[in-house]
C-alpha cells in the first residue's frame, strides 16, 4: 500500500515503512492544497496534519484508492467528516491520554502565567527595569478560592478540572451531555474569574465567544483558549479587553493562524503561544504511535480505536 505523510514529525513512523511505500513531504512547511493533490495521488492512506484542509474534492483528486485518512491531531476541523464518509473514507485522529495531560498542563501554565503576570514581568526584568523589591509592581490575581468555568467536559477539560483542586478552585463546567453537575453556558460565564475554552470547533461552536458572551462575563474575568482559534471572535475580544471588561487573555491558537489581529498581539495583558498546548515530547510520541496504527488498523480491516466517523466503517472502501 502506498502512504503520504505531509509533513515530517517526530516519533517513530518505522513501523508505517515495513510492508508500504512510505512517501514523506520533503517540505518543512504546509503543502498547498494542489501540492497536497499532487504528492498524494494514488495513494492509500493520507497522514495530515490540522494544517491540512482536506475536503471531498481533494479526496477524490486523491483517487478511489484512498481508505484512510489519519489525522496528526485530536481536532479534526480541517477535515470535511461528512464528505469522507460518503466516500468511504476512514478518519482517524491522535486523542489520548497523553495529549489531553499536555494539553491541560499548557493550559494551566497559561491561566498561572496569565493571573501572575508572569511573561510581562520577565518582560519588563529582561529590559532592566527590575530596580530591588517593592510592594506595588506586578500585583496579580490570587487563584484560590476562584471560580474555574471549563467550556467543554471531555477528556481535556476533564483533566484541566483534576488540576484545580490543588489550586483550590470551585469548579463549573459545560457539557454537550449534560450531567447532575453541568451548568448551562450563561451561567458558567455569570460565575467565572477564569474561563477555559475546551470543546471542538463546529458549526455550533465558531465565534461561540464573541460580544454577547464576552458582556455575559464576570468583569475582570480572564480567558484562556486552547482548543482553536475561530472558536473566539478576535475582534471582539480586543474589545472586550480594551474596554477592561475582561482582565486579560492566553491564547495558544488563532482566528487565522498564523496571523493574529496586531492590536491583539500588542496588549500586555495578552498572552500567546504558538499552537503548541500538545507539544511534548511525550503527547507528540503518542501521537506519531496512534497515527501510524490508525493507518495500519485500516490496512488490516482492524477498525481503529481512534476512528472519527464510526459510522463509516461497515460501509468503508476496501
Ligand atoms: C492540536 O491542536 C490538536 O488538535 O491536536
Ligand atoms: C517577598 O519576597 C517577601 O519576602 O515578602
Amino acid at each position: 500500500m502506498k502512504i503520504f505523510v505531509t509533513r515530517k514529525v517526530p516519533g517513530d513512523l518505522e513501523p508505517l515503512k515495513k510492508e508500504n511505500e512510505v512517501v514523506i513531504s520533503e517540505f518543512d512547511r504546509p503543502l498547498t492544497p494542489e501540492e497536497l493533490i499532487e504528492k498524494a495521488k494514488g495513494v492509500d492512506a493520507v497522514l495530515s496534519l490540522l494544517t491540512d484542509k482536506i475536503d471531498g474534492e481533494v479526496t477524490d483528486a486523491i483517487g478511489p484508492q484512498l481508505k484512510v485518512i489519519s489525522n496528526y491531531a485530536v481536532g479534526f476541523d480541517n477535515i470535511n467528516i461528512t464528505e469522507a464518509t460518503d466516500r468511504g473514507i476512514v478518519v482517524t485522529n491522535t486523542s489520548c491520554e497523553e495529549v489531553d495531560e499536555a494539553v491541560a498542563e499548557h493550559t494551566w501554565a497559561l491561566i498561572s502565567a496569565l493571573t501572575r503576570r508572569v511573561v510581562e514581568a520577565d518582560e519588563a526584568t529582561r529590559r532592566g527595569a527590575y530596580r530591588g523589591w517593592e510592594p506595588d509592581i506586578f500585583l496579580g490575581t490570587s487563584l484560590i478560592g476562584k471560580t474555574l468555568g471549563i467550556v467543554g467536559f471531555g477528556g481535556i477539560g476533564t483533566m484541566v478540572a483534576r488540576r484545580a483542586e490543588g489550586y483550590n478552585m470551585n469548579v463549573i463546567y459545560t457539557k454537550r451531555t449534560k450531567d447532575e453537575k453541568s451548568v448551562d453556558l450563561d451561567t458558567l460565564l455569570a460565575n467565572s474569574d477564569v474561563v477555559t475554552i475546551h470543546v471542538p470547533l463546529n458549526d455550533e461552536t465558531r465565534h461561540m465567544f464573541n460580544k454577547e458572551t464576552f458582556a455575559k462575563m464576570k468583569k475582570g474575568s480572564f480567558l484562556i483558549n486552547t482548543a482553536r482559534g475561530p472558536i473566539v471572535d478576535e475582534h471582539d475580544l480586543v474589545d472586550a479587553l480594551r474596554s477592561g471588561h475582561l482582565q486579560g487573555a492566553a491564547l495558544d491558537v488563532f482566528d487565522n493562524e498564523p496571523n493574529i489581529d496586531p492590536e491583539l498581539i500588542g496588549m500586555p495583558n495578552v498572552i500567546t503561544t504558538p499552537h503548541i498546548a500538545s507539544a511534548t515530547h511525550e503527547a507528540r510520541e503518542a501521537m506519531t504511535k496512534l497515527a501510524v496504527s490508525g493507518i495500519l488498523d485500516v490496512f488490516a480491516s482492524h477498525e481503529p480505536v481512534n476512528i472519527v466517523n464510526k459510522e463509516v466503517w461497515t460501509k468503508r472502501r476496501e
